[in-house]
Protein backbone atom coordinates (compact mmCIF):
# COMPACT_ATOMS: atom_id res chain seq x y z
CA UNK A 1 0.00 0.00 0.00
CA UNK A 2 1.36 3.50 -1.17
CA UNK A 3 0.59 6.52 1.55
CA UNK A 4 0.08 10.08 0.81
CA UNK A 5 0.05 12.34 4.01
CA UNK A 6 -1.91 15.42 4.25
CA UNK A 7 -1.17 18.80 5.87
CA UNK A 8 -3.14 22.24 6.03
CA UNK A 9 -1.25 24.93 7.01
CA UNK A 10 -1.56 28.72 7.95
CA UNK A 11 -4.68 30.40 9.06
CA UNK A 12 -7.98 28.61 8.31
CA UNK A 13 -9.70 29.14 4.67
CA UNK A 14 -13.21 27.81 3.58
CA UNK A 15 -12.80 25.04 1.29
CA UNK A 16 -10.05 23.15 3.48
CA UNK A 17 -12.39 20.32 4.22
CA UNK A 18 -13.56 20.22 0.48
CA UNK A 19 -10.09 19.85 -0.79
CA UNK A 20 -9.58 16.83 1.60
CA UNK A 21 -12.15 15.03 0.57
CA UNK A 22 -11.47 15.19 -3.20
CA UNK A 23 -8.24 13.98 -2.43
CA UNK A 24 -9.53 11.10 -0.79
CA UNK A 25 -12.30 10.14 -3.27
CA UNK A 26 -9.75 10.45 -6.26
CA UNK A 27 -7.24 8.16 -4.24
CA UNK A 28 -9.94 5.77 -3.47
CA UNK A 29 -10.08 5.02 -7.15
CA UNK A 30 -6.96 3.73 -7.38
CA UNK A 31 -6.26 0.43 -5.37
CA UNK A 32 -3.23 0.20 -3.80
CA UNK A 33 -3.63 4.13 -2.11
CA UNK A 34 -4.30 5.44 1.10
CA UNK A 35 -4.37 9.21 2.53
CA UNK A 36 -3.57 10.26 6.11
CA UNK A 37 -3.59 13.46 8.13
CA UNK A 38 -1.21 14.96 10.23
CA UNK A 39 -2.72 17.19 12.83
CA UNK A 40 -2.53 20.46 13.34
CA UNK A 41 -0.30 20.96 10.23
CA UNK A 42 3.32 18.87 10.72
CA UNK A 43 3.28 19.46 14.17
CA UNK A 44 1.13 16.24 14.46
CA UNK A 45 4.05 14.69 13.06
CA UNK A 46 6.69 15.79 15.10
CA UNK A 47 5.25 15.33 18.32
CA UNK A 48 5.51 12.30 20.68
CA UNK A 49 3.37 10.26 20.31
CA UNK A 50 2.50 11.47 16.92
CA UNK A 51 -1.09 12.38 16.01
CA UNK A 52 -1.76 11.18 12.37
CA UNK A 53 -5.38 10.22 11.55
CA UNK A 54 -6.50 7.87 8.43
CA UNK A 55 -8.65 9.66 5.93
CA UNK A 56 -11.20 7.53 3.93
CA UNK A 57 -14.39 7.55 2.22
CA UNK A 58 -16.21 7.29 5.38
CA UNK A 59 -13.92 10.06 7.72
CA UNK A 60 -14.68 12.64 4.84
CA UNK A 61 -18.16 12.18 3.98
CA UNK A 62 -20.10 15.15 4.04
CA UNK A 63 -17.32 17.41 5.17
CA UNK A 64 -17.26 19.33 1.65
CA UNK A 65 -19.52 21.71 3.24
CA UNK A 66 -17.72 22.45 6.58
CA UNK A 67 -15.43 25.29 7.60
CA UNK A 68 -12.02 24.54 9.16
CA UNK A 69 -10.13 21.51 8.40
CA UNK A 70 -11.29 18.41 9.83
CA UNK A 71 -7.42 17.39 10.90
CA UNK A 72 -6.44 21.12 12.37
CA UNK A 73 -4.31 24.05 11.35
CA UNK A 74 -1.60 26.11 12.54
CA UNK A 75 -0.09 29.40 11.80
CA UNK A 76 2.94 29.02 14.06
CA UNK A 77 6.56 27.41 14.08
CA UNK A 78 7.10 24.34 11.69
CA UNK A 79 9.67 21.54 10.91
CA UNK A 80 12.07 24.56 10.24
CA UNK A 81 11.45 26.75 13.15
CA UNK A 82 9.93 24.34 16.21
CA UNK A 83 9.96 26.41 19.27
CA UNK A 84 11.45 24.75 22.28
CA UNK A 85 11.41 26.18 26.23
CA UNK A 86 14.52 26.33 27.93
CA UNK A 87 15.27 25.80 31.44
CA UNK A 88 15.25 30.02 31.92
CA UNK A 89 11.95 30.32 30.75
CA UNK A 90 13.05 31.69 26.99
CA UNK A 91 12.43 30.10 23.61
CA UNK A 92 14.61 29.24 20.99
CA UNK A 93 13.54 27.76 17.60
CA UNK A 94 15.07 24.29 16.10
CA UNK A 95 15.43 22.36 12.79
CA UNK A 96 13.95 19.23 12.61
CA UNK A 97 12.68 18.90 9.29
CA UNK A 98 15.46 16.18 8.81
CA UNK A 99 13.91 14.27 11.67
CA UNK A 100 10.66 14.91 10.50
CA UNK A 101 12.00 13.74 6.80
CA UNK A 102 12.90 10.75 8.81
CA UNK A 103 9.78 10.39 10.30
CA UNK A 104 8.05 9.96 7.17
CA UNK A 105 9.55 6.98 5.48
CA UNK A 106 9.64 5.45 9.05
CA UNK A 107 5.91 5.23 8.71
CA UNK A 108 5.60 4.68 5.06
CA UNK A 109 4.72 8.02 3.65
CA UNK A 110 5.23 7.94 0.01
CA UNK A 111 4.30 11.80 -1.01
CA UNK A 112 2.97 14.80 1.22
CA UNK A 113 0.33 17.48 0.07
CA UNK A 114 0.22 20.50 1.68
CA UNK A 115 -2.29 22.97 1.79
CA UNK A 116 -1.29 26.65 2.70
CA UNK A 117 -0.75 30.03 1.50
CA UNK A 118 2.97 31.58 0.88
CA UNK A 119 4.31 31.23 4.49
CA UNK A 120 3.58 26.94 3.89
CA UNK A 121 4.50 26.56 0.21
CA UNK A 122 7.93 28.66 1.29
CA UNK A 123 8.46 25.59 3.85
CA UNK A 124 7.31 23.04 1.35
CA UNK A 125 10.20 24.52 -1.54
CA UNK A 126 12.43 23.76 1.53
CA UNK A 127 11.26 20.53 2.20
CA UNK A 128 11.19 19.34 -1.44
CA UNK A 129 15.10 20.52 -1.75
CA UNK A 130 15.68 18.43 1.41
CA UNK A 131 14.33 15.80 -0.94
CA UNK A 132 10.84 15.43 0.05
CA UNK A 133 7.99 14.15 -2.21
CA UNK A 134 5.62 16.93 -2.05
CA UNK A 135 2.79 18.92 -3.84
CA UNK A 136 1.36 22.24 -2.75
CA UNK A 137 -2.36 23.18 -2.61
CA UNK A 138 -2.62 26.94 -2.42
CA UNK A 139 -5.31 28.55 0.16
CA UNK A 140 -5.72 31.57 1.47
CA UNK A 141 -9.02 34.10 1.84
CA UNK A 142 -6.65 36.87 0.69
CA UNK A 143 -6.33 36.00 -2.28
CA UNK A 144 -2.67 37.26 -2.52
CA UNK A 145 -0.99 34.36 -4.53
CA UNK A 146 0.07 35.04 -7.42
CA UNK A 147 -0.22 32.71 -10.79
CA UNK A 148 -3.73 31.46 -9.21
CA UNK A 149 -6.52 33.41 -11.13
CA UNK A 150 -8.30 32.39 -7.70
CA UNK A 151 -7.60 30.68 -4.41
CA UNK A 152 -10.69 29.07 -2.30
CA UNK A 153 -11.82 30.97 0.45
CA UNK A 154 -11.89 34.15 -1.19
CA UNK A 155 -15.03 34.07 -2.90
CA UNK A 156 -16.51 32.54 0.50
CA UNK A 157 -15.14 35.79 2.14
CA UNK A 158 -16.12 38.33 0.02
CA UNK A 159 -19.63 37.08 -0.06
CA UNK A 160 -19.53 37.38 3.81
CA UNK A 161 -17.80 41.59 3.59
CA UNK A 162 -20.15 42.02 1.08
CA UNK A 163 -22.98 40.45 3.45
CA UNK A 164 -21.64 43.19 5.73
CA UNK A 165 -21.20 46.44 3.57
CA UNK A 166 -25.31 45.80 2.65
CA UNK A 167 -26.30 46.06 6.15
CA UNK A 168 -23.90 48.89 7.25
CA UNK A 169 -25.85 50.88 4.70
CA UNK A 170 -28.88 50.41 5.78
CA UNK A 171 -28.23 51.75 8.93
CA UNK A 172 -25.75 54.35 7.95
CA UNK A 173 -28.85 55.58 5.83
CA UNK A 174 -31.14 55.34 8.96
CA UNK A 175 -28.89 57.23 11.43
CA UNK A 176 -27.14 59.81 8.72
CA UNK A 177 -23.66 58.47 9.77
CA UNK A 178 -20.40 57.39 8.28
CA UNK A 179 -19.55 53.30 9.13
CA UNK A 180 -16.37 51.96 8.39
CA UNK A 181 -15.63 48.07 7.87
CA UNK A 182 -12.91 46.53 8.34
CA UNK A 183 -11.59 43.46 6.42
CA UNK A 184 -9.12 40.84 6.18
CA UNK A 185 -6.44 41.93 3.73
CA UNK A 186 -2.72 41.80 4.94
CA UNK A 187 -0.74 42.88 2.01
CA UNK A 188 -3.48 42.45 -1.14
CA UNK A 189 -7.10 44.65 -0.82
CA UNK A 190 -9.22 42.15 -3.06
CA UNK A 191 -11.18 41.36 -0.36
CA UNK A 192 -12.09 45.18 0.62
CA UNK A 193 -12.09 46.16 -3.29
CA UNK A 194 -14.75 43.73 -4.16
CA UNK A 195 -16.63 44.07 -1.10
CA UNK A 196 -16.86 47.42 -1.93
CA UNK A 197 -17.98 47.66 -5.54
CA UNK A 198 -20.69 44.82 -4.52
CA UNK A 199 -21.85 46.49 -1.91
CA UNK A 200 -21.18 50.00 -3.08
CA UNK A 201 -18.90 51.50 -0.75
CA UNK A 202 -18.01 55.25 -1.13
CA UNK A 203 -14.61 54.86 -0.10
CA UNK A 204 -12.28 51.85 -0.20
CA UNK A 205 -9.08 51.65 1.16
CA UNK A 206 -6.66 49.29 0.12
CA UNK A 207 -2.68 48.41 1.28
CA UNK A 208 -1.79 48.98 -2.08
CA UNK A 209 -2.22 52.31 -1.74
CA UNK A 210 -1.50 54.38 1.27
CA UNK A 211 -4.27 57.23 1.89
CA UNK A 212 -4.52 60.82 1.60
CA UNK A 213 -6.98 61.38 4.79
CA UNK A 214 -8.17 64.63 3.10
CA UNK A 215 -9.46 62.93 0.16
CA UNK A 216 -11.00 60.67 2.21
CA UNK A 217 -12.79 63.69 3.91
CA UNK A 218 -13.42 64.99 0.57
CA UNK A 219 -16.07 62.40 -0.48
CA UNK A 220 -17.46 62.07 2.77
CA UNK A 221 -18.12 65.19 2.98
CA UNK A 222 -19.63 65.49 -0.86
CA UNK A 223 -22.00 62.94 0.83
CA UNK A 224 -23.20 65.32 3.36
CA UNK A 225 -25.55 68.18 3.09
CA UNK A 226 -27.06 69.94 6.48
CA UNK A 227 -26.35 66.81 8.65
CA UNK A 228 -28.17 64.65 6.34
CA UNK A 229 -26.59 61.78 4.21
CA UNK A 230 -24.67 58.94 4.66
CA UNK A 231 -21.41 56.76 3.82
CA UNK A 232 -19.98 53.55 4.06
CA UNK A 233 -15.83 53.24 4.21
CA UNK A 234 -14.48 49.13 4.05
CA UNK A 235 -10.51 49.30 4.76
CA UNK A 236 -8.88 46.09 4.93
CA UNK A 237 -6.77 45.44 7.90
CA UNK A 238 -3.38 46.49 6.09
CA UNK A 239 -3.97 49.80 5.08
CA UNK A 240 -1.71 53.19 5.85
CA UNK A 241 -2.07 56.64 5.11
CA UNK A 242 1.00 58.25 3.60
CA UNK A 243 4.02 58.20 5.48
CA UNK A 244 2.21 56.11 7.85
CA UNK A 245 2.82 52.06 9.23
CA UNK A 246 0.28 49.47 9.42
CA UNK A 247 -2.22 49.31 12.55
CA UNK A 248 -1.36 46.20 14.98
CA UNK A 249 0.52 44.90 17.79
CA UNK A 250 3.50 42.61 18.03
CA UNK A 251 2.20 39.02 18.87
CA UNK A 252 3.51 37.56 22.39
CA UNK A 253 2.00 34.41 21.14
CA UNK A 254 4.99 31.89 20.58
CA UNK A 255 5.97 31.10 16.99
CA UNK A 256 3.96 33.77 15.56
CA UNK A 257 5.90 35.29 13.08
CA UNK A 258 3.26 38.23 12.31
CA UNK A 259 2.55 41.70 13.31
CA UNK A 260 -1.15 40.93 14.43
CA UNK A 261 -3.27 43.56 12.55
CA UNK A 262 -5.70 45.49 14.19
CA UNK A 263 -6.99 48.81 14.57
CA UNK A 264 -7.12 50.57 10.94
CA UNK A 265 -10.47 50.86 11.50
CA UNK A 266 -10.53 52.95 14.38
CA UNK A 267 -7.42 55.03 13.61
CA UNK A 268 -8.85 56.02 10.16
CA UNK A 269 -11.72 57.57 12.64
CA UNK A 270 -9.48 59.30 15.09
CA UNK A 271 -7.64 60.92 11.91
CA UNK A 272 -11.35 61.54 9.96
CA UNK A 273 -12.31 63.21 13.14
CA UNK A 274 -9.00 65.22 13.56
CA UNK A 275 -9.88 67.10 10.49
CA UNK A 276 -12.52 68.27 12.00
CA UNK A 277 -15.37 66.25 10.11
CA UNK A 278 -18.45 66.16 12.42
CA UNK A 279 -20.71 63.41 10.98
CA UNK A 280 -21.83 60.42 13.42
CA UNK A 281 -19.19 57.90 13.20
CA UNK A 282 -19.00 53.58 13.78
CA UNK A 283 -16.17 50.89 12.98
CA UNK A 284 -16.87 47.54 12.38
CA UNK A 285 -14.09 44.71 12.19
CA UNK A 286 -15.27 41.76 10.61
CA UNK A 287 -12.37 39.94 11.67
CA UNK A 288 -12.68 35.98 11.81
CA UNK A 289 -16.09 35.68 10.30
CA UNK A 290 -14.38 36.14 7.22
CA UNK A 291 -12.90 32.54 7.54
CA UNK A 292 -15.28 30.33 8.73
CA UNK A 293 -18.47 28.36 8.07
CA UNK A 294 -19.21 27.13 5.05
CA UNK A 295 -17.70 27.23 1.59
CA UNK A 296 -19.82 28.90 -1.05
CA UNK A 297 -20.39 26.80 -4.16
CA UNK A 298 -17.69 28.45 -5.77
CA UNK A 299 -15.04 27.62 -3.25
CA UNK A 300 -16.36 23.97 -2.87
CA UNK A 301 -15.88 23.42 -6.68
CA UNK A 302 -12.53 25.16 -7.08
CA UNK A 303 -11.21 23.34 -3.79
CA UNK A 304 -12.41 19.95 -4.96
CA UNK A 305 -10.40 20.33 -8.64
CA UNK A 306 -7.44 21.49 -6.66
CA UNK A 307 -7.52 18.67 -4.54
CA UNK A 308 -8.24 16.16 -7.60
CA UNK A 309 -5.74 17.53 -9.12
CA UNK A 310 -3.19 17.09 -6.18
CA UNK A 311 -3.81 13.62 -6.27
CA UNK A 312 -3.01 13.24 -9.78
CA UNK A 313 0.14 15.34 -9.63
CA UNK A 314 1.22 12.69 -6.72
CA UNK A 315 0.44 9.17 -9.47
CA UNK A 316 2.14 11.64 -11.96
CA UNK A 317 5.31 12.34 -9.59
CA UNK A 318 5.26 15.90 -10.09
CA UNK A 319 6.90 16.96 -7.12
CA UNK A 320 7.95 20.44 -6.29
CA UNK A 321 5.02 22.12 -7.70
CA UNK A 322 1.96 23.84 -6.74
CA UNK A 323 -1.67 23.10 -8.19
CA UNK A 324 -2.75 26.95 -9.31
CA UNK A 325 -5.95 27.58 -11.39
CA UNK A 326 -5.35 29.19 -14.42
CA UNK A 327 -9.07 29.30 -16.27
CA UNK A 328 -10.20 27.05 -17.61
CA UNK A 329 -7.70 24.74 -16.66
CA UNK A 330 -6.31 23.31 -13.50
CA UNK A 331 -2.27 23.41 -13.87
CA UNK A 332 0.45 23.40 -12.07
CA UNK A 333 3.84 25.86 -10.97
CA UNK A 334 6.99 25.02 -9.20
CA UNK A 335 8.05 26.37 -5.92
CA UNK A 336 10.14 28.58 -6.79
CA UNK A 337 7.39 30.33 -9.38
CA UNK A 338 4.91 30.22 -7.10
CA UNK A 339 6.38 31.87 -4.21
CA UNK A 340 8.07 34.66 -6.36
CA UNK A 341 6.07 37.31 -5.79
CA UNK A 342 2.35 38.08 -3.98
CA UNK A 343 -0.51 38.64 -6.17
CA UNK A 344 -1.23 42.61 -5.32
CA UNK A 345 -3.76 45.08 -6.87
CA UNK A 346 -2.06 46.89 -9.56
CA UNK A 347 -2.50 50.14 -10.39
CA UNK A 348 -4.28 49.50 -14.05
CA UNK A 349 -6.00 46.80 -12.87
CA UNK A 350 -9.60 46.29 -14.50
CA UNK A 351 -11.17 46.13 -11.02
CA UNK A 352 -9.37 49.31 -9.69
CA UNK A 353 -10.28 50.87 -13.10
CA UNK A 354 -14.21 49.71 -12.38
CA UNK A 355 -13.84 50.53 -8.59
CA UNK A 356 -13.01 54.09 -9.89
CA UNK A 357 -15.35 54.16 -12.67
CA UNK A 358 -18.46 53.75 -10.42
CA UNK A 359 -17.35 56.58 -8.29
CA UNK A 360 -15.42 54.65 -5.15
CA UNK A 361 -12.92 56.79 -3.59
CA UNK A 362 -9.54 55.11 -2.95
CA UNK A 363 -8.36 57.59 -0.77
CA UNK A 364 -5.78 59.02 -3.16
O1 LIG B 1 -3.61 35.34 5.78
C1 LIG B 1 -4.96 35.39 5.94
C2 LIG B 1 -5.35 36.24 7.10
O2 LIG B 1 -6.71 36.10 7.09
C3 LIG B 1 -4.89 37.69 7.06
O3 LIG B 1 -5.70 38.52 6.28
C4 LIG B 1 -4.92 38.05 8.51
O4 LIG B 1 -4.07 39.13 8.81
C5 LIG B 1 -4.46 36.81 9.15
O5 LIG B 1 -4.89 35.75 8.35
C6 LIG B 1 -4.93 36.65 10.58
O6 LIG B 1 -4.64 35.37 11.01
P1 LIG B 1 -4.72 34.87 12.52
O7 LIG B 1 -5.52 35.84 13.32
O8 LIG B 1 -5.34 33.52 12.44
O9 LIG B 1 -3.32 34.78 12.98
Amino acid sequence: MKRVLIATSGGDCPGLNAVIRAIVRRASQEKDWEVVGSIQAYDGLLREPTEIVILDKKTVSGIHVRGGTIIGTTNKGGPFAWPVKNNDGTWEYVDRSDEMIRKLKYIGVNAVISIGGEGSQKISKKLFEKGLNIIGVPKTIDNDLSLTDFTFGYQTAVQIATEAVDKLVTTAQSHNRVLILEVMGRNAGWIALSASIAGGAEVCLIPEIPYDINKVVERLESRFSRDRGFANIVIAEGSKPIGGEVAGIKSNEIGYGNIRLMGAASRLMQEIKSTGFEADMRETVLGHLQRGGMPNAYDRILASQFGVKAFEMVLEKKFGEMVVYNHPDICSVSFSEAIQKEKLIEMDSYLLHTAKGIGISLGF
